[in-house]
């Protein structure tokens, strides 16, 4: 299998509390998968490890056939350049405009000329609807543009890989379907391997092709969404239930509690 990211038996332990507890699983190429599971089971600690913000105790994280821990320091770097992050608040430097915002990653690790930047920038812009708004501030957008312009500031290096932690948090629901029908365009058109953290349950399962579950630091399962739908498993059953508990909300609010 032409797997972009494979995860082998990592462990991860914080002040002697494990956190990641063998966690195996493969994403191929091209292929956006949910990771799910409740609150406090080591998903964010799971995508910092993809990114290579972190180092496993044991086991190892090959990205595009690379083991993250035998790269030195350049070439982590370089490799990093292929990824784009969207990250749990998503949060914008308030006292740049979009455009600085949005450039700030081509202007960190590209050196490019102005008009070159301007026009990354724009297109950018233009791939998450919004053309024209590089002389606004954070303060004068809504919460939904803001995680717009964090997409765009995400996909304006054009990368291979894109880690979402939890894109929607505090949008209402109709601003969360449709950041997430944004995504998954941008998933679409651009064909780039994605990995998302997310509580839309079930809505995350229309633009996944691949489920993990996260549970006690563990692989609970790993499948399709339409395996997901018939698993019988109490875990998952859990995980799917809270959703019907949260009502029209849409967000886990039992599963909330670890
Ligand atoms: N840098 C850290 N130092 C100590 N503990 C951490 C650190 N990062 C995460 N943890 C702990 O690891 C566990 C999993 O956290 P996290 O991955 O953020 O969960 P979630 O599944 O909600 O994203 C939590 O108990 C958290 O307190
Ligand atoms: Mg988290």
């Amino acid at each position: 299998m032409d797997a972009m990211i494979r995860v082998v038996d990592v462990h991860k332990a914080f002040d002697e509390v494990p956190v990641l507890d063998g966690v195996s699983f493969s994403i191929p190429k091209g292929r956006f998968a949910a990771l799910i599971g409740r609150s406090g089971h080591g998903k964010s600690v799971l995508l910092r490890h993809l990114a290579g913000l972190v180092r496993p105790d044991r086991g190892q994280v090959f990205v595009d056939g690379e083991d993250l821990a035998h790269l030195g320091g350049r070439a982590l770097r370089r490799l990093r350049r292929r990824f784009g992050f969207v990250f749990q608040g998503g949060a914008l430097f308030d006292s740049m405009t979009v455009l600085d915002n949005v450039a700030f990653p081509l202007r960190e690790c590209l050196r490019l000329p102005e008009r070159s930047v301007r026009e990354r920038v724009a297109t950018a812009l233009a791939q998450v609807g919004l053309s024209g708004s590089e002389a606004k501030l954070p303060a004068q957008i809504s919460g939904g543009m803001g995680k717009r312009v964090a997409l765009a500031r995400a996909l304006v290096l054009e990368p291979e890989i894109l880690f979402f932690d939890e894109p929607t948090t505090g949008l209402d629901p109709i601003t969360a379907q449709s950041i997430l029908d944004l995504i998954a365009r941008c998933q679409r058109e651009l064909g780039f391997t994605g990995v998302m953290v997310s509580h839309q349950i079930p809505r995350v399962f229309d633009i996944t092709q691949q489920v993990l579950v996260l549970h006690r630091g563990q692989v609970r399962f790993d499948g399709t969404p339409e395996q997901l739908r018939v698993s019988t498993d109490e875990v998952i059953l859990g995980l799917l239930g809270a959703e019907d508990a949260a009502g029209s909300n849409g967000r886990i609010r039992n599963g909330l509690e670890t």
